[in-house]
């Protein structure tokens, strides 16, 4: 059975952190609100509590988590050897959606790290989230609370559609700000690396940073070019919606016009189309398509928020397919982009 806990998500009540702190040190799992997404927590220092998260979820035991930690000294207990960068990424990103690969100390369980040598950890900027962890005293392991493979949850309600009957309690905060996860820089290498493009953007640590890289993989590409469109990419998909989701990338007008021929190709077969499309081109598309916005192309913080809720929302809509407009991919429209084209069965280049 699965609680669900309304709180304040300025000023938590302590009644009801303590609640659910008290399952935490338990062993047991509960779903939180953090700055960018819900996640699903546990002990991160107890194997059996952190085995818990992987059942919940259906994530595959290699996938390792991020551990969120209340303030730096707990990150310090979780790491001796922060790298020299580390401690100004701190001052200047947390609490923030800047989570940081470094080495790990030996008390970490395997089951966190995925039997890496490195560990995650991510300050959340949410009062629900840092009043829990500091309540349970220990780190708190936690994934983004869907099951795996569907979108990341920016609501209670998405948690309990995902999770319920597998948690032990939802504390419902209201809706998760920034819409998309945490940035993911290991610095563990020679260089600085953003593994996952996130809430802080790949400028604002470029400034801080200078010789900070992209991880091919952070782009989230498939192989896809306007020759072959399409690329199978089926093991690759994460944050899905139940219908297949074909993206377009490049400029107006030819995305446009692009997405406009293949919706007609489909409707034509007799399809449900679904739309995911900017401000911009809403106007003018067929009727009988149901279409869905992510607010202006110059406006990637806001599409950042709408993602994730638009791709479930297409679940209770009665469509086959679903045709993606890409936005431009600076600043948050590069997590954008990266999600999206995760989310893609297939990459139309325009
Ligand atoms: O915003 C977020 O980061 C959310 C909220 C709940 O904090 N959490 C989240 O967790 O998105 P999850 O598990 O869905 O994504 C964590 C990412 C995964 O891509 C994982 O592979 C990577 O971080 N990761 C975790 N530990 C790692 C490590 N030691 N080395 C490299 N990547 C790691
Ligand atoms: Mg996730």
């Amino acid at each position: 059975d699965t609680q669900v806990w309304q709180l304040d998500a300025r000023c938590p009540e302590p009644a009801v952190i303590d609640r659910a702190a008290a399952i935490i040190k338990a062993g047991g799992l509960v779903a939180f609100p953090t700055e960018t997404v819900y996640g699903l927590g546990a002990n991160g220092l107890d194997p059996a509590a952190v085995a818990g998260i992987y059942r919940a979820k259906g994530r595959p035991s290699d996938n390792p988590l991020i551990l969120h930690v209340a303030d730096r000294a707990m990150a310090h207990r979780l790491s001796h050897r922060l790298p020299p960068a580390a401690a100004l990424l701190m001052e200047t990103f947390w609490p923030g959606p800047l989570t940081l690969v470094v080495p790990r100390a030996g008390e970490i369980p395997r089951q966190v790290t995925g039997g890496l040598d490195t560990v995650a950890l991510r300050m959340p900027d949410h009062p629900v989230a840092l009043a829990l962890i500091k309540a349970a005293g220990v780190p708190v392991a936690a994934p983004s609370a869907n099951r795996s493979g569907r979108p990341s949850p920016t609501t209670a309600r998405h948690v309990w559609a995902d999770l319920q009957g597998r948690v032990d309690a939802i504390l419902d905060g209201g809706p998760a700000g920034l819409g998309v996860e945490s940035t993911v820089l290991d610095l563990t290498g020679p260089q600085p690396l953003i593994l996952r493009p996130g809430g802080v953007t790949c400028e604002q640590l470029a400034r801080l940073l200078p010789d900070v890289a992209l991880d091919p993989a952070a782009l989230g590409e498939k192989t896809a070019s306007c020759q072959a469109p399409r690329s199978p990419g089926m093991k690759y998909i994460h944050y899905a919606p139940a219908a297949p989701l074909i993206l377009f990338e490049g400029e107006l007008p030819r995305v446009q016009q692009a997405m406009q021929r293949r919706a007609a190709e489909l409707l034509a077969a007799g399809r449900r189309v679904g739309l995911l499309v900017s401000e911009e081109t809403a106007a003018g598309w067929p009727g009988a398509a149901h279409l869905l916005t992510l607010g202006s192309r110059r406006n990637p913080a806001r599409a950042a928020a709408l993602l994730f809720a638009r791709l479930r929302r297409f679940d209770r809509l009665p469509v086959d397919i679903i045709l993606a407009e890409g936005i431009p991919g600076r600043g948050l429209g590069l997590a954008v982009m990266n999600r999206l084209r995760r989310a893609a069965s297939e990459i139309v280049r325009c």
